[in-house]
């Protein structure tokens, strides 16, 4: 009985929240014939009209979560930084003020330091004016977070977070553009500090939203035409926080992470999402989950009030042609992760945030040494070669090509450029064979004795298929097939079964 009632109450909440849905979503594209420039009609955007004016042009992007490339979750593959960069050149060609903002969570989960270091660079090369700070950016910790926020000069922000030492991270984010001093803050909720590691969480004191906007907003509206509220909240905080918003100028808030769920009856660029609400002021406008979708606003400032004359959510289409500059950050991005995934697993007790042990890496040469057949073997691979070639394109110093062309880049004990580590250029034995001379080979007998006496050497190979994609990714090795590949380097070819 009780249960019959509470499914007709629930059903009629969902009627009410489809209906009030619809509207909002009516009211975001406020009007379909205005549209904004830089897209064309192939590239899955209805937005093209350049001859429509107003003011600023705002990007709002959020959640990112480490999708560098799309995720292909659902069977869509949309998104992706390289795709994103593209569609945010284009705007920029088109519309010289641009606002580039983002709500937080730059990294997510699994993998979250190598993460957050690689977005930090991909939203520098982009120009990000603002970029909120989410519970995700905060697990990568504290220390981590503050240093590469510093070194790519990440315009991080966050306001009702006060941090214990010093921080790149700033309380609010001063920006001018057409003509407009902006001033950006943002407010993230409790409850997301709940999944923050200790370690961090100590470090920091909360604020609640409301007596932040209180004590700060009327004293930047003395200093600046607008401020801007960047928002970390979620559905009910966001409610919450709706009346208390005087004197913010514009709300953009960091949306749920919506998937598709049967993208072949619904493919995901045909989904409106609940992207805005523009009747209420300030008019807000709310993030999705990126790897699939931009969100792009018309604004206009009229008797210092923003208005919005357009609104809309674009796909990151699989259409849109990629930029190569973001392809080749992924590609070190995925050598890098996939490399501490195998040195994690050697050393299982290293926790997430810490610096995975060094290992000790040796020249090739000194493998040869004892393993002659196999090193004359390995000198015909192109692994041996890997270097030259990086040199013949000139690139034998650009971080972007040194990765898989050498042994141990960025490692403890690896690669740091040719000078001082001549012996680690190329794709050396270790690349393929966690041999640590000390631990596994207990000897320091000549090559001759050595043979004789038979090593009981306990290897770890590492020449796994997923093992081979540290560099063998697609952008780089598009015909990579692991059997032929294997057949082609595998050193066993190389010893003479009469020896054995
Ligand atoms: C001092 C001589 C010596 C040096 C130097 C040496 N090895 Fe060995 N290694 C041996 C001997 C002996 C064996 C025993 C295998 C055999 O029966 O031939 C062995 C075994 C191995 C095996 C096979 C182990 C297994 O599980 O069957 C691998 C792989 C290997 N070495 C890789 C390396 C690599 C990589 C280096 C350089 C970092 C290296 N070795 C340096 C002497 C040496
Ligand atoms: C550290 C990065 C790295 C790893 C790991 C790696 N490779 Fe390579 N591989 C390269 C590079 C770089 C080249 C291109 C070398 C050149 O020509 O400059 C290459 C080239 C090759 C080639 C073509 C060249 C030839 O000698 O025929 C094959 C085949 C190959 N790799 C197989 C493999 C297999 C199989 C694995 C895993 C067991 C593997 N590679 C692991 C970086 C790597
Ligand atoms: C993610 C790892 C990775 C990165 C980063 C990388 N490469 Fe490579 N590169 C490879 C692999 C793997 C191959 C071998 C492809 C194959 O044969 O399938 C290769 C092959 C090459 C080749 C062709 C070699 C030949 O003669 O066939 C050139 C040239 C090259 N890379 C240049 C570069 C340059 C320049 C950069 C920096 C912009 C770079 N690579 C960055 C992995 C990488
Ligand atoms: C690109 C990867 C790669 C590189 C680089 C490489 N090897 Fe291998 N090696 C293999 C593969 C694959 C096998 C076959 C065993 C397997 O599948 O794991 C093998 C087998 C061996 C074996 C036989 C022991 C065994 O486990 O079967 C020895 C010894 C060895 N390699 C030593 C070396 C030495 C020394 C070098 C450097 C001169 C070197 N390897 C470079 C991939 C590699």
């Amino acid at each position: 009985m009780i249960r019959n009632r509470t499914t007709a109450v629930n059903l009629v909440i969902v009627c009410i929240a489809i209906a009030v849905s619809a509207i909002l979503t009516a009211s975001c594209i406020k009007n379909k014939n205005l549209v904004l420039a830089g897209f064309e009609k192939d590239e899955g955007s209805s937005l093209a009209d350049p001859s429509k004016k107003y003011d600023l042009a705002i990007v709002v992007t959020g959640s990112t979560a480490g999708e560098f490339e799309p995720c292909g979750c659902g069977g869509v593959y949309e998104g992706g930084f390289s795709r994103r960069s593209t569609m945010i050149d284009r705007l920029k060609k088109v519309h010289s003020n641009i606002l580039l903002v983002d709500t937080g969570d730059l990294a997510f989960g699994i993998g979250e330091v190598i993460q957050f270091e690689f977005l930090a660079q991909a939203y520098h090369m982009l120009g990000y004016d603002a970029v909120a700070l989410g519970e995700g950016d905060l697990r990568v910790g504290f220390d981590a977070l503050n240093q590469y926020a510093k070194q790519y000069q990440l315009p991080m922000v966050v306001s009702n977070l006060k941090f214990k030492s010093p921080t790149a991270i700033r309380e609010v984010i001063p920006v001018e553009r057409g003509g407009l001093r902006i001033a950006f803050i943002s407010v993230i909720a409790e409850r997301w500090l709940g999944i923050v590691p200790e370690e961090t969480r100590r470090r920091l004191t909360y604020e609640p939203p409301a007596q932040t906007l209180a004590r700060l907003v009327p004293k930047l509206k003395k200093d600046y035409d607008a401020v801007v509220l960047l928002s970390h909240l979620g559905t009910d905080e966001r409610e919450k926080l709706a009346g208390k918003l005087d004197g913010v100028d514009l709300w953009i808030d960091n949306g749920a992470h919506q998937w598709v769920s049967n993208p072949a009856t619904q493919p995901s660029s045909r989904i409106q999402p609940e992207f805005c609400n523009l009747q209420q002021y300030p008019p807000l406008l709310v993030s999705w989950k990126n790897d699939r979708k931009i969100g792009v606003a018309g604004l206009s400032w009229k008797d210092r009030k923003f208005s919005i004359t357009v609104a809309e959510m674009i796909p990151v289409a699989r259409e849109i042609k990629e930029d190569v500059r973001f392809l080749e950050i992924y590609d070190v991005y995925k050598y890098v992760s996939r490399q501490d995934a195998i040195n994690r697993i050697a050393n299982p007790r290293v926790t997430a945030t810490m610096p995975a042990k060094a290992f000790p890496y040796e020249s090739s040469d000194t493998c040869g040494s004892c393993h002659q057949e196999i090193y004359d073997f390995w000198k015909t691979t192109g692994h041996a070669k890997a270097f030259a070639t990086i040199r013949k394109d000139n690139r034998d110093a650009d971080s972007n090509c040194l990765a898989c062309h050498t042994s141990g880049f960025r490692e403890p004990g690896g690669f740091e450029n040719p000078i001082t580590t001549p012996h680690l250029k190329d794709v050396g034995c270790q690349i393929c064979h966690r041999v640590d001379m000390k631990k596994h080979h207990k000897t320091s007998l000549p090559p001759e004795r050595a043979k004789i006496e038979k090593i009981r050497a306990k290897v770890n190979n590492i020449t796994a298929s997923w093992q081979c994609q540290r560099c063998h990714v697609p952008h780089r090795s598009p015909k990579y097939n692991y059997s032929q590949y294997l057949k082609k380097i595998k050193c066993t070819q190389a010893l003479d079964p009469a020896q054995e």
